[in-house]
């Protein structure tokens, strides 16, 4: 196991792209959808190269999580800590260090989606100070349809 003076937060690279793709789907609670294919997530890398975060040992991925800034506000995605790995710290690290630099880009107001039926990230999001916003309705339009 890693201490945490062993770790460090690196920038994800779009060759990761395979790795995280099979990471996610060890982990119970993800929403993989739309775009968790490689090629889309390596374009969201290399458009969003220094808030696309990664922790990883010698053996692979610990933990990950996709940020992005549209000019306006910024989104995170797949905050995702390994299940041996969790309650340590680490997802609020990788937390902490996207959204500053989110913020060094630009962002001063940031958002992310959970699932309805996953009480470990709300119980996470709202220990962290994120709102549970009441007062929003996701709409989503769907190119494929
Ligand atoms: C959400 C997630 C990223 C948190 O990562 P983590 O490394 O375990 O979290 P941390 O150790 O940094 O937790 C920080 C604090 O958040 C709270 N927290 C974390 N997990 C919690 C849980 N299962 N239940 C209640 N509170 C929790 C705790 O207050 C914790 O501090 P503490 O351990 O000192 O009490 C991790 O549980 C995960 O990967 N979940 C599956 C993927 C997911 O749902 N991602 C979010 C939606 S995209």
């Amino acid at each position: 196991m890693l201490a945490h003076k062993d770790y460090k937060v690196d920038q994800a690279r779009p060759d990761d792209a395979a790795a995280m793709l099979h990471f996610w789907q060890g982990i119970p609670g993800l929403g993989i959808g739309q775009g968790d294919d490689e090629e889309s997530l390596q374009l969201f890398m290399a458009r969003n190269p220094s808030t696309c975060l990664v922790i990883r040992d010698a053996e692979g991925l610990i933990g990950t999580v996709l940020a992005g800034f549209d000019g306006r506000r910024g989104y995170i995605y797949h905050l995702a800590v390994h299940q041996d790995y969790q309650r340590k710290g680490y997802g609020q690290t990788l937390l902490n260090r996207a959204i500053l630099e989110l913020q060094t880009l630009g962002a001063r107001k940031m958002h992310l989606f959970i699932l309805r039926d996953n009480p470990t990230a709300a119980a996470f999001y709202e220990r962290q100070g994120w709102q549970n916003r009441h007062d929003i309705q996701v709409f989503s339009w769907d190119t494929g349809r």
